[in-house]
Formats: C-alpha cells, structure tokens, sequence
C-alpha cells in the first residue's frame, strides 16, 4: 500500500511546470518534500489530490493504493479526497471558515462523508478527533470561532478535519512555515505520532532542511521542477549526493549550527519555469558544473539503492 508519483510533468501551455517529479511514501512511512520556494513542491501535492487548477496539463503515474488517480472524477473522486488522501495547508486560516465554530466545521466535513449517527454521537466524534489532534479542552475548544484560536490551534484543528475520514495519507504542505519554532516542533511531533497510531502516511512538503532532519525517514529533494535526488534521510543529510542536496543543508542554521545567510553555499534564485536554463537546471548554480551540465539534462543515477539526476555525484 503505497502513494506513488513517477514521471510527473505539469505543463502550461508549452512551459513545464513540473518538468518530472518523484515521490514515493508508503503506509506509516514519513516522507518529506524538500526544495526551495518555485521549486514545483505544491503542484507535486496537488496533482496527488487531483487539485489543479484545469488550466494546467498533467501527465504520468499517480497512484494511491494502487488507483490511477488521474482517471478518477466524480462521486469516487470526491471519496477519495479526504478519505484516502486528505490535505493540510500553510495558512489554516484559509481553510476554516471564519464565520463557524470550528466544531460545526468539523461537523460538517463528517456529515459530507457520511457520518451516520445522532447529534451525540456526532459531537462525541469531534470532541474524538479533537483530542487525536491534542487539542486541549475539546469540549470547550469546539464551539470556539477561528479568530478566538492561536495560529498552532487553529492547525490543530485543520489536522483533527483532515483525520475525520480516517485517510491513509495525509499530505501537508509547508503547514508549519506560519508558526514559531516551538509550535511547529509540536505540530511535527503530532504528525509523527499520528502516522504511527492510525499507519497514515505522512507527506510533508517543505523548504526547511531542518524540518525534514525533525520529522522524516524518507526524503525527495526537489529543484526547478524535477526532484533532483531521493533516499533515507540519515543517508541525506550525512552524504548528500546532489550538490544542491549538499548546499540546501550548508544553509539551514539548524544543521549547521551557524545564523542563517542568505543560501551561502548557493549563490542565485530557482529559475522561473519560462527561464530554465538548457542542460542541468542547477548548473548555473553550481560549483561543479562542467560542460556536459550545460547541454544535457542529466538522468536519474542509481548508486547504492539511492537516486540523484546529476552527472556529477559526491562519492
Ligand atoms: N497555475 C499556475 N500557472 C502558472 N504557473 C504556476 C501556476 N502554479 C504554479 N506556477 C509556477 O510553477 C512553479 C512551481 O510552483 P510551486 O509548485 O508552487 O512551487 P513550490 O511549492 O516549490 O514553491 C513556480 O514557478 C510557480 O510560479
Ligand atoms: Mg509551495
């Protein structure tokens, strides 16, 4: 039982978006999706939802235990959004209605998909996911409108919605970036857990190197609409193989122990998709960029179970 992503390619019009995306993450399993701002990571994770906007041309393998995602529509497609895979975002402002109390929100979601029961029994559920997601208070916490709640309460609340359906993944999209350090390491260690008790997989998508060192056994390194290099995430972060996997990690503070510079291992921007460079996209970026980089795209290279598109790989 696995969400599987190969040979992604988003597209509008003639610009790639998405130029070719991996991700793998199994049941329980802890995969995180790593790259800078512009890299491809939030349309990666809409794709798996089936959430882009029709505008954009999609193509490859998207499957979710086993289900060709991309054939689905319909009443099936609506099934499989929330109860298979369910979605968390950045701002869970954006994602709870202000003009409700969370619980009816929450209320709500069950009754869409669903729940059959009385009035109490469908309180009792709430209140139920409201302490899965360690929100102190439930009881109380519930008839509480958005704007009464701190921003790492009202996540929590996001977080309780989307397990109403009991999903077997659960996607997150950079939901910690709003919060501060301590309020996101409980979020983190919420996720962790609630993978392991429910078997849910976790995918996590992020720019913070030091989320994915706090959070993930598995990682998929993202550049410039191709994932640029995958494995575990010890191997990651103490041999990075993709030299952009190496500089992603001399600039996180967290890992290094120094105040953050602006990307100092990594001088310049992630390409707009219009304005990628021929050959590998990161050459112009990168200190061991040779001719061949600057012609051809490299390929995917298999060393020792891991995977990195780069031509020249550390080890
Ligand atoms: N609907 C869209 N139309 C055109 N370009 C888009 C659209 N959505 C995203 N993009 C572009 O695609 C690239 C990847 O976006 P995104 O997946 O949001 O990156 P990330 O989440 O890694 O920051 C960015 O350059 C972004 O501007
Ligand atoms: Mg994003």
């Amino acid at each position: 039982m696995s969400l599987k992503v190969k040979n992604l390619n988003i597209s509008k019009g003639t610009v790639e978006l998405v130029v070719s995306g991996e991700v793998h993450c199994n049941r329980g399993e802890r995969v995180a999706v790593v790259g800078e701002s512009g890299s491809g990571k939030s349309l990666t994770a809409l794709s798996v939802l089936k959430l882009l906007p029709e505008s954009l041309k999609v193509s490859g393998e998207i499957t979710v235990d086993g289900k060709e995602v991309l054939k689905l529509k319909g009443e099936e497609l609506r099934r499989f959004r929330w109860e298979k895979v369910a979605m968390v975002f950045q701002d869970p402002s954006s994602s709870l209605n202000p003009l409700m109390t969370v619980g009816e929100q929450v209320e709500e979601a069950l009754i869409f998909h669903g729940f059959r029961g009385t009035e109490k029994e469908l309180k009792e559920r709430v209140v139920e996911l409201f302490k899965l997601a360690q929100i102190p208070e439930p009881e109380k916490r519930i008839n509480a409108y958005p704007h009464h709640l701190s921003g790492g309460l009202k996540q929590r609340v996001a977080i309780a919605m989307a397990l109403a359906c009991n999903p077997g993944y659960l996607i997150a999209d950079e939901p910690t970036t709003a919060l501060d350090v301590t309020v996101q390491k409980r979020i983190l260690e919420l996720l962790t857990e609630l993978s392991q008790k429910n078997r849910m997989g976790v995918l996590l998508i992020t720019h913070d190197m030091g989320v994915v060192e706090e959070f993930a056994q598995k990682v998929f390194v993202m550049y410039s609409g191709y994932t640029v290099e995958e494995g575990k995430k010890e191997e990651i972060l103490k041999s990075p193989l993709h030299p952009y996997t190496e500089g992603l990690i001399a600039s996180s503070p967290k890992l290094t122990g120094r105040p953050k510079r602006r990307l100092p291992a990594i001088p310049g921007n992630v390409p707009e998709p219009q304005e990628r460079p021929p050959g590998c996209p990161f050459h112009p970026r990168c200190k061991k960029a040779e001719e061949i980089c600057r012609r051809e795209v490299p390929p995917t290279l298999e060393v020792e179970g891991r995977r990195v598109r780069c031509f020249f790989p550390n080890y």
